[in-house]
């Protein structure tokens, strides 16, 4: 049987009427909607949270908690805040003056929040990957050196020789541990001094996310870690981060729904106006969503 246009009118209507056929009011069913079971402690629990830029409110009431040793992804068209969304879990948004932040997330149950958090040690907990890679302009090993030398997890240079607690021995297996770990130790192996500029795009990711593995961290955000790279490097960093999860919290936000459906164990679909529709399993979320504008989204019918 074909939909009339009067069926069609009748499932949009679903995301906007004020109450269902079984009663709920629409606010109920929307939270029933972003309201993700699963078994064991969240690694990362989001109350209330919303973001202003100046007057534009980007990010509006987001109630989310992250499951731990799983890949979660984030999609949404462009500008639906998934970018801010993702800062706010390591607090990045605090360097833009005028973001304005309110709500709360947890870290193991301690609130990030707070104003006596240590920021230096929450982000060498939750590690961040941008879209573009940014390796230093250093050697391969010194990108991946540079973090534990600066919490002070390793002693290197003429001092620390000087007082015999050079650590050259333990930087050498932390740098062969970091880019394996990125798949990438096989083709840096025998150039580990050379400037990482000198790698490829999708090297110098793989670069980025050694790095970020390097300081030992326990959640990782990766904001559209592929977007700039060919198949087979986007690949290897989907391989990755599968296999990450194995150990790791990992948040991703990407704009292939091909990948979020490769790659990820649940979904949380935003929308324009900074708005988290519906968050599940990732195979519920592209075979059988909720709401009906999740549905147009990733039908293409818009976005
Ligand atoms: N630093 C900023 N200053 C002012 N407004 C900002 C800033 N960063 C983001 N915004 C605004 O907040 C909204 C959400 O932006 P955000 O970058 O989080 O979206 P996004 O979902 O990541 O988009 P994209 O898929 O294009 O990366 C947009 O309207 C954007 O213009
Ligand atoms: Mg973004």
């Amino acid at each position: 049987m074909s939909n009339t246009a009067a069926d069609t009118e009748i499932d949009m209507d679903t995301d906007t009427e004020t109450t269902t056929t079984t009663g709920e009011s629409q606010e109920e069913v929307k939270a029933e909607w972003t309201d993700y079971d699963f078994a064991g402690q969240p690694k990362l629990s989001v109350e209330n949270l919303n973001v202003w830029y100046g007057d534009d409110h980007a990010l509006k009431d987001v109630s989310m908690d992250i499951p731990e040793e799983s890949v979660t992804a984030l999609i949404g068209p462009s500008g639906c805040g998934k970018s801010t969304y993702l800062r706010c879990l390591n607090r990045m948004n605090d360097r833009i003056k005028v973001a304005n932040i309110d709500g709360s997330v947890e870290l193991d149950g301690m609130e990030i929040y707070d104003t006596n958090t240590n920021l230096v040690e929450l982000r060498k907990r939750v590690g961040m990957v941008f879209q573009a890679p940014n390796p230093f302009p250093k050697s391969i090993r010194d990108n991946i050196s540079y973090g534990p030398r600066k919490h002070g997890d390793i002693n290197k240079g003429f001092l620390a020789r000087l007082l015999g607690q050079d650590d050259s021995d333990e930087e050498a297996e932390l740098v062969e541990r970091a880019l394996k770990q990125a798949a990438l130790w096989d083709e840096v192996s025998d150039r580990l001094d050379a400037n990482a500029l000198g790698l490829s795009g999708g090297q110098q990711q793989r670069l980025c996310i050694a790095r970020c593995l390097a300081t030992d961290p326990e959640v990782i955000l990766m904001d559209e870690p592929a977007s700039a790279l060919d198949p087979i490097a986007t690949a290897k960093i989907e391989d990755l981060i599968e296999d990450l999860a194995k150990d790791y919290t990992v948040v991703v936000v990407t704009h292939s729904m091909q990948q979020a459906a490769r790659i990820s164990d649940q979904t949380a679909v935003f929308l324009t106006g900074g708005e988290l529709v519906e968050y599940d399993d990732t195979d519920k979320i592209f075979e059988n969503p909720e709401s009906q504008r999740v549905e147009d989204y990733i039908t293409g019918k818009f976005g």
